[in-house]
């Protein structure tokens, strides 16, 4: 007997869908039979991504957003309805790392630029699909924050601090909305072979693998496999929390 899919016909919005952890999202999202909004910079080449998920059998559409600019994440919200006249599922994935620096001689500009996509940019979002949730009667929001959500990351701090914001509008979603049958968690996790990594020396990376007790870093994969349980019914009770994908660096 087939196993019944997790995300049947539900609506699904990935914002930094077009690559790394997003992308894998999408990926699984469309295997357990959603209909997938991959949401991503209007520049990127997306094409590969949207035959990829079409391969997968899954109704599928890009749409252009700068989670920077609220103009475009409204627009972003809107099509995905004019399209599929709903949603069910937001995933807040896209995000930017930053330089190492010491506190005392941050650039303000940079401070700004990592706040703004990483921590204004997921409330900007939140906002539109919690309007849309609240027309529907309900909905589910994942919101991607990393280890350093809980834990410095020593120099990366507007990073730092925009991860642990999310970890905080995350549990506000959950006490403002949970009798309006809307839920939000957010996932935590340590290093993850992305594009994200792309400039990190092979020396970083092994001290990294050298202190996870797994002694690797994670995969997309991985972390899609958490995405799905918290986009889906098999998480119903789970609210306002975050799921920690770190090999045991936290222990
Ligand atoms: N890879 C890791 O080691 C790691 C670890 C912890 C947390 N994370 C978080 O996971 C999320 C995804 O990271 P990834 O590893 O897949 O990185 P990635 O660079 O592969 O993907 C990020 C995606 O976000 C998009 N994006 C960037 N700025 C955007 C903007 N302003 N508006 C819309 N889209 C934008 C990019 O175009 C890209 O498609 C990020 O929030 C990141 O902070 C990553």
């Amino acid at each position: 007997m087939l196993k019944p899919r997790k995300l049947e016909n539900k609506v699904v919005f990935i914002t930094g869908g077009n690559s790394g952890i997003g992308q894998a999202c999408a990926f699984e999202a469309a295997r357990e039979g959603a209909k997938v909004v991959v949401a991503d910079l209007p520049n990127s080449e997306h094409q590969g991504t949207i035959n990829a998920l079409e391969l997968l059998g899954a109704a599928c559409l890009f749409v252009p957003i700068d989670v920077s600019d609220v103009e475009s994440v409204k627009n972003a919200i809107i099509t995905t309805v004019a399209e599929f006249g709903r949603l069910d599922v937001a995933l807040n994935n896209a995000g930017i790392g930053g330089p190492y620096s010491g506190i005392h001689d941050m650039d303000e500009q940079e401070w700004e630029k990592i706040i703004k996509v990483n921590l204004t940019g997921q409330f900007y979002c939140i906002k539109y699909e919690l309007q849309q949730f609240l027309k529907q009667g309900g909905g589910v929001i994942v919101n991607m924050s990393s280890l350093a959500g809980l834990k410095a990351e020593r120099g990366l701090v507007p990073y730092t601090a925009a991860k642990h914001g999310v970890l905080g509008i995350t549990k506000n979603i959950a006490v403002q909305y949970g009798e309006q049958q809307i839920r939000a968690n957010a996932i935590c996790p340590y290093y993850i072979e992305t594009p994200f990594l792309k400039g990190v020396s092979q020396d970083n990376k092994h001290i990294w693998e050298e202190l996870s007790p797994m002694k690797r870093l994670g995969k997309p994969e991985e972390v899609a496999n958490a995405f799905i349980y918290l986009a889906s019914d098999d998480s119903s009770y789970c609210n306002g929390t975050q799921i920690i994908l770190d090999g045991g660096v936290m222990c």
